[in-house]
């Protein structure tokens, strides 16, 4: 698992390396419910067409759970698989954190529902909310925990039942988003390759432009509050998709000036899958080839916080990222949020 980097950094925020310690991915893994939604069954719920799906996204069919496969289940399934890869036993397991905007409930965690089913219990827990950016806000979190010793072994998963919060009946939204989880496994491996560098980003000014606004303490659920719709996403799908755009490429040019590469050097991009036509205009302005980004929405379409970790996992396992290989991942989600993150193969 382990040879030295070739790389060498001058900017000492570029490669995570504090005293010897690095920050290693030794396992992935991902899980994706049975049930497979087409737009032809799409166009039998509102008014839209597998043509316009497709052209304006790139999408074919999204993954739905069952109504009794809960988002805990879809986690703990991912995590089994990233730990078997990784090898290693739950009882190695100090913390698990789960990114999601649609926990089993708003509390406990859906991290110590997790903890409980693949009998983690000397693990700590706990949820994290940044929505579609939410895998790379909680991988530099878990990094954090491993410098600075207090945890050898995080399990970090994304995890989404978008499905229960999809208004069905508004075409803006209904056609785009499915359900899955992914799931890495970070360990200390000294002198190894690892997690290079991580950018996280917000701007709470533009928090209207996706949300849910029902369910939380300024508005719990009532009679008025269900029928208003409050309890469903809502998007201001264009204006999400400029900014998209701009803050990707940004937190992309940031992550690389930090690693002293250039674009070029990359083997793989892994980005948010939310639109097919967003990955091709960032990837138009960042002056990289279309073949160099992972993408895999027309099966899965946004999944959300577990997009980039299901597809890291498709990646890796399908060898389309060796040992080795520079791998950018670019995340941008609701808040608004977003990030990237380069590592080391
Ligand atoms: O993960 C979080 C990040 N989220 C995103 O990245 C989503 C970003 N936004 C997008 O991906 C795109 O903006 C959408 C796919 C949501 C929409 O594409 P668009 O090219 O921006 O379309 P639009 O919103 O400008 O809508 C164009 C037309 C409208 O009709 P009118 O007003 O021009 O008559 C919509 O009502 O397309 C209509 N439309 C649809 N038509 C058929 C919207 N949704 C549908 C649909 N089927 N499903």
């Amino acid at each position: 698992m382990s040879s030295a980097s070739k790389l060498k950094f001058k900017n000492p925020r570029a490669r995570h390396d504090f005293k010897g310690r690095t920050c290693s991915i030794t396992g992935v893994g991902s899980y994706l419910p049975k049930r497979i939604l087409t737009n032809a069954e799409l166009e039998q719920m509102v008014n839209t067409s597998d043509e316009w799906i497709v052209s304006r996204t790139g999408i074919r069919e999204r993954r739905i759970a069952g109504k009794h496969e809960h988002n805990s289940h879809m986690a703990a399934e991912a995590a089994t698989r990233a730990m078997a890869h990784a090898g290693v036993t739950s009882a190695q397991i100090d913390l698990i954190i789960v990114a999601t905007i649609t926990p089993d409930m708003p509390f406990p965690a859906t991290a110590c529902l997790v903890q409980q089913i693949i009998g983690a219990d000397q693990a700590a827990a706990f949820d994290l909310e940044a929505a579609c950016s939410g895998f790379i806000y909680a991988m530099e979190i878990g990094q954090q925990f491993i410098m600075s010793r207090t945890c050898d072994t995080v399990l970090v998963i994304g995890s989404e039942k978008l499905s229960s919060i999809i208004d069905w009946t508004d075409r803006n939204t209904c056609v785009l988003f499915g359900d899955g989880a992914g799931a890495v496994v970070l360990q200390n491996r000294p002198a190894s390759h690892g997690l290079l560098t991580a950018i996280m980003g917000a701007d709470g000014s533009k928090a209207g432009l996706l949300s849910m606004p029902g369910g939380g303490s300024m508005h719990p659920a009532t009679v008025e509050s269900v029928s208003a719709r409050l309890h469903h996403l809502r998007m201001d799908g264009k204006e999400v998709f400029k900014a998209a755009v701009t803050a990707m490429i940004t937190a992309a040019r940031e992550a690389l000036g930090r690693c002293e590469i250039e674009a070029s050097q990359l083997a793989c991009i892994i980005p948010h899958q939310a639109n097919r036509r967003i990955i091709d205009a960032v990837g138009t302005r960042l002056g990289i080839p279309e073949e160099k980004f992972f993408v895999n929405l027309e099966k899965y379409g946004n999944t959300s916080a577990a997009s980039v970790a299901i597809a890291l996992d498709e990646a890796v396992r399908s060898g389309r990222i060796k040992r080795g290989d520079l791998v950018m991942m670019l995340v941008f989600g609701a808040g608004l949020t977003w990030g990237a993150a380069i590592i080391e193969w």
